[in-house]
């Protein structure tokens, strides 16, 4: 996921466009350039999600990242021609679009292997390619492209939108589970962030770089859980999260003996 090639991460302008700032970094894809620049006279054609899609983008993580509009939706990103550029575009209504429900985990997974991986596991996942569109996909819980993340308390109200009390597929201990797993995830971030900071001020460059190493042991189980919580049974995940916390707490003990 961290081998996308960052082509220019800085600033190049900020330009005021259809009543938001829009932050334009440099990008190697043409698409958003157009549909940014184009965004007014193209509004009464689209509906305000496309609006809203496009400003999400601009804002998230994959912008910053280079993630341009064709990882997503295909097309070619090379051209400031129309016609050319979406050539072999298909309308995400059609099942065939690379964002369809169904094929969006495929779409993502590209990049997020291992939230992809553990996904296609879940019941969840043979909802959807049975056709059954009561289940989540990927854009339920993160957003089309904004690529959010979600609070223990968002998301454990996720859960019980589908599975609360008195709903269809009610199972109100779902909601629970995730919520005491998403905050143990985050108590164990939240160390290891502290841990970060105090390495980063570490000047001895030997001592600095074993340091980082112990960081990215204690760091492994800690992604592995997310990864593995795509599966939505979280029962075996504990194991994972009691590794992180002890190899957390060593490394933290390491560093206020150094
Ligand atoms: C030169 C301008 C331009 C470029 C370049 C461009 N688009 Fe578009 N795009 C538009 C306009 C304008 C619309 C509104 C519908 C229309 O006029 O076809 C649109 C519509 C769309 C839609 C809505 C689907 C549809 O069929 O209406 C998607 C999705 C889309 N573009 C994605 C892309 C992607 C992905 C790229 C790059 C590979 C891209 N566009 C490049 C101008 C552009
Ligand atoms: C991370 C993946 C992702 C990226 C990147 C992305 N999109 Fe989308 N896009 C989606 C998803 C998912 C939908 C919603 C599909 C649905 O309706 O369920 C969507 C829907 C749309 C739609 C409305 C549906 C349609 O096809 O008519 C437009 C227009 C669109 N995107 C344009 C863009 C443009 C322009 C960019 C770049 C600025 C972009 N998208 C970047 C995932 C993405
Ligand atoms: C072409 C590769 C690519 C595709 C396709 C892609 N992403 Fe991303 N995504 C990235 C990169 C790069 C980042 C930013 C770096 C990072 O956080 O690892 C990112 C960040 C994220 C994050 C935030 C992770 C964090 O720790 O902050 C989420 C959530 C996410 N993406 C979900 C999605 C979803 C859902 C889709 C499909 C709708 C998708 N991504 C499609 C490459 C991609
Ligand atoms: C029911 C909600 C839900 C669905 C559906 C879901 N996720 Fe997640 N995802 C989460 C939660 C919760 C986290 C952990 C957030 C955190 O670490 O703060 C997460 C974390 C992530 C991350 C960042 C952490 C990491 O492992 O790098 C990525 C990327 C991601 N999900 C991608 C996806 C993709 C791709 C799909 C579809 C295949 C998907 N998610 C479906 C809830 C969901
Ligand atoms: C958009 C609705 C929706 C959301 C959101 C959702 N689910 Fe589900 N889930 C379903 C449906 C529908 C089924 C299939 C029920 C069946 O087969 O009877 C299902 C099945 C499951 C199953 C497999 C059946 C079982 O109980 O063993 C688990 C586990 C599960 N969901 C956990 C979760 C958890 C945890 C969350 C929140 C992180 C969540 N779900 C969010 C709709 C949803």
């Amino acid at each position: 996921m961290r081998s996308v090639v960052v082509r220019a991460p800085f600033l190049l302008a900020l330009v005021i466009l259809g009543g938001w700032a829009v932050s334009v970094q440099a990008q190697s894809s043409r698409c958003a350039d157009c549909h940014i620049a184009n965004q007014q006279s193209a509004a009464p054609n689209w509906s305000g999600f496309a609006l809203r899609h496009l400003q999400d983008w601009d804002f998230s993580p994959h912008s910053r990242n280079n993630v341009g509009c064709e990882k997503c939706h295909g097309g070619n990103p090379n051209t400031f021609e129309k016609f050319q550029a979406h050539q072999n575009l298909l309308p995400a209504s059609s099942p065939a679009s690379p964002v369809s429900r169904v094929n969006l985990p495929k779409t993502c997974g590209t990049c997020h292997t291992g939230p992809f991986v553990s996904f296609q596991k879940s019941q969840h996942y043979k909802l959807l390619l049975s056709g059954d569109d009561r289940g989540p996909t990927c854009s339920t819980c993160h957003g089309e492209v904004g690529a959010h993340l979600l609070s223990p308390a968002s998301l454990s109200r996720q859960c019980s939108s589908c599975h609360g009390p008195g709903r269809e597929q009610e199972r109100t201990g779902r909601a629970d589970e995730a919520r005491m797993l998403m905050t143990e995830v985050r108590e164990v971030r939240a160390r290891l962030n502290q841990a970060q900071a105090i390495i980063r001020r570490i000047k001895d460059q030997a001592l600095r770089a074993k340091f980082e190493d112990q960081y990215r042991q204690a760091e492994v189980p800690i992604i592995e859980a997310a990864n593995a919580g795509h599966e939505f049974v979280f029962d075996n995940l504990q194991e994972r999260l009691d590794r992180a916390r002890q190899r957390t707490e060593a490394l933290m003990d390491a560093l206020a003996n150094q």
